[in-house]
């Protein structure tokens, strides 16, 4: 089974001066492996002149709204200061293009929609905290209460629906917006008392990294456990590349063991030898077989499958959590086989 597929463009929606939404067509028999659940992400090929560029987009659209009958599967990118992939995408993808598409990945997820939720969103960062938030107004029960921190007005994106979603479920529903041209920067004090009344709420977190640090700081200042709160990091690509390009090497160490690895991957089963020292996902690339992966560093979590036998020692984790790693998770990119025998499964 191919790890991407070629989906059509049908819309593109200009949400700010330097934010697009790109919604896909899914056709029928692929409606399986393109299934998401919200928070997630997918991994595209940008066909940039320069050569194919990987990049990770999260999803703005909802797993509960559809379009004719079909799910609906929307990215929003924004543009970053020299970045090559969304400045393509922004300035050339039109309807009817055609890109690329890995089968939805991440685990910024919610396990339980009744709970009540506690979002914080800076900028882009929105858009899986957006999918997140329709999905429990949608299906779920619990209060949320989105703080949501952008420059300036012009550059909230999502505005008109999240006042159209606040009228909409004015009980469950609150939005607190804080803007840098009003309040400043917005400072840990500030974001620990929005957290106090709700206490026994999930925290998500998404946004650029200062933001988040003062919101992960906040929400531990208020008391909140640590495995409460969930924190999407946004992978820069680029800044992957350099450092992974600083990282110690895939490659095998000189011990000459090795270890078997028998590998799920969505039904198809491959076996590939592991050098000692060396990572699963470079083992499989040297063996011609192509697992899923994007970022190659530990920050993505495209690359994520399960431990069903035997044991991997991640060399770098930026991604999963206790609670992932207790169940079995693992980052082939990252992982080096530890046991005999090893086997894998992706799901
Ligand atoms: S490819 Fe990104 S975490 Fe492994």
């Amino acid at each position: 089974m191919s790890l991407y597929h070629a989906l059509t463009v049908v819309d593109v929606r200009h949400e700010t001066a330097d934010a697009c939404t790109f919604t896909f067509g899914v056709p029928t028999q692929l409606a399986d492996s393109y299934a998401y659940q919200a928070g997630q992400f997918l991994t595209l090929k940008v066909p940039h002149p320069e050569g194919e560029l990987l990049r990770c987009y999260s999803m703005c659209s909802a797993p509960t709204q559809t379009v004719n009958d079909q799910v609906q599967l929307s990215i929003t990118v924004k543009r970053v200061v020299d970045g090559r992939a969304s400045n393509y995408l922004c300035d050339n993808i039109t309807p009817g293009c055609r890109l690329e598409v890995m089968r939805p990945s991440g685990v910024f997820v919610v396990n339980d929609w009744q709970q009540d939720l506690l979002l914080f969103a800076g900028g882009s960062g929105i858009t899986p905290v957006f999918s997140i938030l329709k999905t429990a107004l949608a299906q779920g029960s619990g209060q949320i209460r989105l703080i949501y921190a952008n420059r300036d007005e012009r550059s909230i994106i999502f505005l008109h629906e999240l006042n159209q979603l606040r009228q909409q479920y004015p009980e469950r529903l609150e939005i607190v917006h804080l803007l840098d041209s009003l309040q400043g920067v917005p400072r840990i004090g500030l974001l620990q008392s929005l957290c106090y009344d709700m206490q026994s709420a999930r925290a998500f977190i998404c946004g650029p990294g200062p933001y988040m640090d003062a919101a992960e700081t906040a929400l531990h200042n208020a008391g909140f456990n640590a495995d409460t709160i969930h924190v999407e990091r946004f992978v820069s690509l680029d800044s992957a590349t350099a450092k992974r390009d600083e990282s110690r090497p895939q490659t095998p160490d000189a011990s000459g063991e090795h270890t078997t690895v028998t590998i799920d991957l969505y039904g198809t089963t491959h076996v590939i030898d592991c050098a000692s020292g060396e990572t699963v996902l470079n083992a499989a690339r040297e063996q011609g077989i192509e697992l899923p992966y994007s970022c190659e560093v530990g920050m993505c979590a495209s690359c994520m499958c399960e431990v069903t036998d035997g044991d991997v020692e991640l060399r770098h984790n930026d991604v999963l959590t206790e609670r992932d790693l207790n169940n079995g998770i693992t980052l082939t990119c990252q992982a080096v086989p530890k046991s005999k025998t090893l086997q894998l499964k992706y799901t």
